[in-house]
């Protein structure tokens, strides 16, 4: 369905838990995040009848995120329902890939069609201090095991920070040459403690882009990325650029958090709970809800412009 600006709602992100393995600096404070309980997460069966009721609507694409999302129990088994929901067309997942490795190969089994995969560094020493101890090898295993599971195109998410990783955009680069992966750099957004706090600083997609000469730009594909290659190369380099050019123009997203609030955009504390009504279960009260919430998605965020910086830590949110 349309909005109240005429854009075409068709891409529900889904965060199906606020918990991760990692505590990327950016994300999440030190001491971590006291995780919600089992009681506030939404089940799977509220989610089936979620999606349902949005893909009525016309959303078509689903994406699962978390915190991460493969460390919910029994993921493969949410995917298998959402992918057999009438009217979704594209169920797709945003993890960190640490967990993938043994779980593949069944989640394409299940109906998921593609992964993203977050990784901000390539040097292990690295990668284990953003993340708080992540370890790479893991990352790779669960790049390997996506791309020899079929979960492609694997896109590769790497948030551009001054002074962390910019020495390194050549590296990424150099992996769509050699290999057939995407690399996407993405504007750090202040949003949540953990953002403002990391001491990382955002570096903007031209900033990278003066490193990269004779880039050739493609046209854009569905998604927030502008695209370019490299001749000869395997995959494409994107660039997410909601701080130095905002996109909301275009926008044609809508966000569920792991406890039942849908969010009309990122960067707003807007939120609508849906859990009073989840236990009506009434469909059609559902769907005209998740209707009313796409209404009062606003026309842009504010932040460019000193708008307030958004609460919610990103681990609840899913990106
Ligand atoms: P594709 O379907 O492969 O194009 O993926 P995607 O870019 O929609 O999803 P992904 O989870 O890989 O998101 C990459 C980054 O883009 C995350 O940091 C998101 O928060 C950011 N992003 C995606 N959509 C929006 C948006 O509408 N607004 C803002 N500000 N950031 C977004
Ligand atoms: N700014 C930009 N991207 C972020 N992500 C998490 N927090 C931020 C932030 N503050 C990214 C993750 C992942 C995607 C879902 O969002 O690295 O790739
Ligand atoms: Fe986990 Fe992703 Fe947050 Fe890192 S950015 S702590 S991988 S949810």
């Amino acid at each position: 369905m349309k909005d109240r600006f005429g854009r075409e709602i068709s891409y529900m992100r889904i965060s199906v838990t606020d918990r991760c393995n990692l505590r990327c600096k950016y994300c999440m404070p030190e001491e971590g995040i006291e995780n919600l309980g089992h009681d506030k997460i939404l089940t799977f069966e509220d989610i089936q009848r979620i999606v349902k009721a949005a893909a009525e609507l016309g959303i078509s694409k689903f994406r699962i995120t978390g915190g991460e999302p493969l460390a919910r129990k029994g993921i493969a088994s949410l995917i298998e329902q959402l992918a057999a929901t009438e009217g979704v067309k594209e169920l797709v997942m945003t993890t960190n890939g640490t967990l993938l490795a043994g779980q593949a190969e069944a989640l394409k089994k299940a109906g998921l069609s593609r992964v993203n995969i977050s990784v901000d560094s390539l040097l292990y020493h690295k990668y284990e201090e953003i993340t708080r101890g992540g370890d790479l090898d893991e990352v790779f295993e669960g790049v390997n095991a996506a791309l020899a599971a079929g979960l492609t195109p694997v896109k590769l998410n790497v948030v551009a920070m001054e002074g962390f990783n910019d020495d390194e955009i050549l590296n990424f680069v150099q992996l769509t040459i050699n290999h057939p992966l995407d690399i996407r750099f993405i504007e750090l957004m202040p949003i949540g403690q953990a953002a403002f706090s990391s001491g990382y600083r955002y570096l903007s997609c031209d900033e990278i882009k003066t490193k990269l000469p004779s880039l050739i730009p493609l046209k854009r594909q569905d998604g927030v990325a502008d695209l370019y290659r490299y001749p000869e190369a395997q995959g494409n380099i994107g660039f997410i650029s909601p701080m130095s050019r905002q996109f909301c123009g275009d926008c044609n997203k809508i966000r569920l958090t792991a406890d039942g609030k849908l969010k009309p955009c990122l960067h707003t504390d807007q939120e609508i709970d849906l859990n009073e009504i989840l236990q009506l279960k009434d469909h059609e009260l559902l769907k005209e809800t998740l209707r009313q919430a796409i209404l009062q998605k606003g026309e842009q965020h504010e932040l460019n412009s000193g708008g307030k910086p958004i609460e919610r830590e990103m681990n609840r949110i899913g990106g």
